[in-house]
């Protein structure tokens, strides 16, 4: 341990370059600093102070164990105007009162009456394709992702209304998203730069100036244009909810429009509507990548997709139907899915920056530095995972192994843990066991062919050219039903 407050060594590369290599081949890069400097590196970044990254599970429970007072979220390196009063930049006392309010609309028991529509979603979704069509996975799982946004968020499922708020939610995060978006709120500092956004937001929408939605000179013109569009529809249904007052309604902007403060008055409209675009952006891209690297996973492994495919068949046969509730903890497919976000997790790692030195592992690091709990370092660590840990093994998931929140921690953790987590979850599950069931895919990816380079977009790692899929089978919702069985036999004249 040290005494004195000190950074780890790091590599003595230029700012740019270091970043530069994050940008492109970030997971081989992390690898090769940890290879020389070991479980503690400091990497020096433009825009921002040195980031300790760390891959020592002792370090990663203590950045974890980090009082609320020890560290800013505020100076979180998210480049996207979500509003400064948004959960992710709040600290302390404001910090857990909010998480308390968006947790509830959540929980596991919403998510329970939530399964069935999820569920519908996908089969709409399925239903609609034909043999030959082409996909790219994180893009396709991203339009899915925005329909349940739609269900849970606005409690719309079709219509004008529902198809203008997913173009303007997936507008907004393409632009707000783009590399060019990135480039900017790394070189001036993210949180300045989303301060400037903010500030030009506030701007048009007082004056009523919704620009025209389209490209322009400069990158952030058109995700200022969005923003304050989508933006001003959310107020919209947040004065006809504030006007309703229905206790029974339980979509997630009802709960936030309704809730109230400590002294019991509504929330400023602006931080509804914050917390609103901040949940988009917390589930979308999050779950396009991470169902870009299961996708290619299963692509490489045929078997393992083969073992998913009979155990949703055998859910089936078991409850008479597909009931998304009990697919949904289908102990093989969970595992799958939690190998696939242990050695290719969309967050490269989460982040605190520290306003007061602090004994993290075996380094006391200076205050005003920021610690990265690197999820993908550690959840490759041979001393917690065995010399098998860069392989991918479902098995290891049934092997009564149990891998503490330090060792796999693809959500996060402590007080900041991904709140979303269980709806993603559910809802990545659901997808994949009807991909598995129903489709057959083929890829330039199949059998591990091709394995794309990991690329950083909207501060996700997914795969530089995401992952092509062709549809070559689709069998019908109801192929594994046990009354089709009957009828099939039956036709047969069995
Ligand atoms: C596969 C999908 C997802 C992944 C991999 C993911 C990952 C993460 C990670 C790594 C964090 C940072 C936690 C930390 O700092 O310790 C986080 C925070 C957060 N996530 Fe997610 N997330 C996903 C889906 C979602 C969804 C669906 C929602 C909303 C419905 C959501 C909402 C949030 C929010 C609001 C936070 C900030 C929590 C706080 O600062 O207290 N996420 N997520």
């Amino acid at each position: 341990m040290t005494a004195t407050a000190q950074l780890p060594p790091g590599p003595r590369d230029m700012k740019v370059k270091q970043a530069m290599n994050m940008g492109y081949g970030l997971w081989q890069y992390l690898e090769k600093q940890q290879q020389t400097f070991g479980d503690y590196f400091t990497l020096r970044l433009p825009g921002q102070g040195p980031m300790v990254i760390l891959s020592d599970p002792k370090a990663i429970k203590d950045v974890f164990s980090l009082r609320p007072d020890q560290y800013d979220a505020s100076r979180t390196q998210l480049p996207m105007d979500v509003g400064e009063d948004n959960t992710v930049f709040l600290n302390q006392k404001p910090h857990q009162d909010s998480r308390k309010m968006i947790i509830p609309p959540l929980n596991t028991h919403r998510l329970k009456d939530r399964a069935g529509v999820m569920h519908d979603i996908v089969t709409e979704h399925l239903n609609a394709w034909q043999v030959g069509d082409e996909f790219n996975i994180p893009r396709l799982v991203g339009d899915i992702t925005l329909d349940v946004i739609c269900y849970t968020v606005f409690n719309l499922r079709r219509g004008d209304r529902k198809d203008t708020y997913k173009r303007l939610m997936l507008g907004w995060l393409l632009s707000a998203c783009s590399d060019a978006n990135f480039a900017v709120g790394s070189m001036i500092g993210a949180k300045r730069y989303r301060g400037m956004l903010n500030k030009a937001y506030l701007k048009r929408t007082r004056k009523g100036d919704f620009g025209n939605g389209r490209k322009g000179l400069f990158p952030w013109k058109q995700a200022i244009d969005l923003k304050v569009q989508l933006a001003d529809m959310i107020r919209q249904d947040i004065r006809a909810i504030r006007a309703r007052m229905d206790a029974g309604e339980s979509h997630m902007l009802s709960v936030l429009a309704r809730a109230t403060d400590e002294d019991g008055n509504l929330l400023a409209e602006e931080r509804v509507i914050s917390e609103t675009v901040g949940l988009l952006i917390g589930g979308h891209e999050t779950s396009a990548a991470t169902s870009a690297w299961f996708m290619l996973w299963l692509l490489k492994k045929p078997e393992v997709l083969q073992r998913i495919r009979e155990e949703v068949k055998a859910s089936i046969a078991a409850e008479g139907r597909f009931d998304p509730l009990k697919v949904a903890e289908l102990p093989y497919l969970t595992a799958c899915l939690n190998e696939s976000q242990r050695l290719t997790p969309s967050a490269v790692g989460t982040v605190r920056w520290l306003t007061q030195d602090a004994q993290i592992g075996d380094w006391l690091i200076p205050a005003g530095n920021c610690v990265f709990p690197c999820i993908y370092l550690t959840q490759r660590n041979k001393s917690v995972y065995g010399d098998d840990a860069e392989e991918y093994r479902p098995q290891r998931w049934l092997e009564n192994n149990k891998f503490g929140p330090n060792e796999y921690f693809p959500f996060g953790g402590g007080r900041r843990a991904c709140v979303g987590m269980n709806q993603a979850r559910q809802q990545l599950r659901i997808i994949f066991a009807e991909f598995a069931r129903r489709v057959r895919f083929s890829s330039i990816h199949d059998g591990g062919a091709n394995w794309p380079t990991p690329r950083q977009i909207g501060g996700q790692t997914e795969p530089d050219v995401g992952v092509i899929v062709k549809v070559e089978e689709i069998r019908p919702e109801s192929a594994d039903f046990p009354a089709a069985d009957t009828a099939t036999r039956v036709a047969q004249g069995a």
